[in-house]
């Protein structure tokens, strides 16, 4: 005698059909009010295009998935749209937690800067705390711009006693930045960033009228390791998080014709101290040794 059928319970449903997504990035734009020497977005020819879709559709699309994060960056950048906070302030009322990475280039209105104040979290690009050169490489951004909108978030959250979103600095360096690393530490400790990740640079033709640039390994790897090390221990004084991609100090360590001793960890962050009583403080990789 066969079972009686029943519907189909969890149970059910192989593992690999319920995983659902951490975190969905939708690319509002791939266009730029930026051109920072070492980005696609420089190269002679590039077109960046925005997405076709009503915020009522996107936040329709995104509702089934129930992703637990929504960053709405791509390889452009969103800030740029005169439409983007519309997208943000429905996607926060239907209760997704908003990320986003920016390059700070514009002066935000006040609406602009509330909304951003409302995200879990920012990734904001800054390569050095040097107001000359940075807008020579990040072409279209100001040191002084960027100063001002973290300001602008800080002020808002605490007026409104709204959470800080995670406030995290990214910096894409080249040999021309570089040497800035560990003043650049202190310049996000002291604008209330809670984090700053070195990025590892992939490499692009320079573009027509900018500065020529290197990856930090081909231009000099033992003093890209020792300002990676300077800069950790300024993170490990301030208590300030400080994540290096693997990728560059592997370059690096290649380059001397040494392996990696994965003094950090898979993504080369120094880890949070669990003993420190701040959860954000600094790494124990000496201890990891
Ligand atoms: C492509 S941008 C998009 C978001 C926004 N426009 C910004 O600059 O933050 C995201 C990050 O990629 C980095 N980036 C750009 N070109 C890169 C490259 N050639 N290699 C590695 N990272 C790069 C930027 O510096 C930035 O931190
Ligand atoms: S601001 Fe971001 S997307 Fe624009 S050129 Fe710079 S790195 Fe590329």
């Amino acid at each position: 005698m066969t079972a009686p059928r029943r519907a189909p319970t969890r149970t059910d449903i192989p593992v690999l059909l319920r995983a659902r997504p951490r975190e969905i990035w939708v690319e509002l734009t791939s266009d730029c009010n930026a051109r920072c020497i070492y980005c696609c977005v420089s190269q002679p020819g590039y077109r960046g295009k925005d997405l076709a879709m009503s915020p009522e559709q996107l936040a329709d699309m995104l509702a089934p998935y129930a992703p637990p994060e929504v960053r709405i960056t791509g390889h452009g950048e969103t800030t740029m749209l005169p439409h983007w906070t519309k997208t943000a302030k429905l996607l926060l009322e239907r209760g997704f937690a908003v990320t986003t990475n920016s390059n700070f280039a514009k002066e935000f209105s006040d609406d602009e800067i509330d909304v951003l104040s409302r995200f879990r979290s920012l990734e904001i690009s800054c390569d050095i705390a040097d107001a000359e050169l940075l807008p020579r490489v990040r072409r279209g951004c100001r040191l002084e711009r960027i100063e001002a909108n973290l300001a602008r978030i800080v002020a808002t959250c605490e007026r409104e006693f709204r959470e800080l979103p995670h406030l995290n600095i990214s910096a894409t360096l080249t040999d021309l930045t570089m040497h800035g690393l560990p003043d650049l530490v202190r310049w996000a400790h002291a604008r209330r960033c809670h984090a700053l990740e070195v990025v590892n640079l992939e490499r692009y033709p320079a573009p027509p009228g900018g500065l020529a640039w290197r990856h930090p390994s081909e231009a000099d790897p033992e003093r890209m390791l020792a300002l990676i090390e300077e800069a950790r221990g300024v993170a490990r004084e301030l208590g300030f998080t400080f994540r290096v991609q693997q990728g560059l100090i592997d370059a690096c360590l290649g380059v001397l014709g040494q392996k990696s001793e994965r003094p950090f960890n898979e993504c080369g962050e120094c880890r949070p101290n669990p003993t420190s009583g701040d959860a954000r403080a600094a790494d124990v990789s000496e201890e990891r040794r």
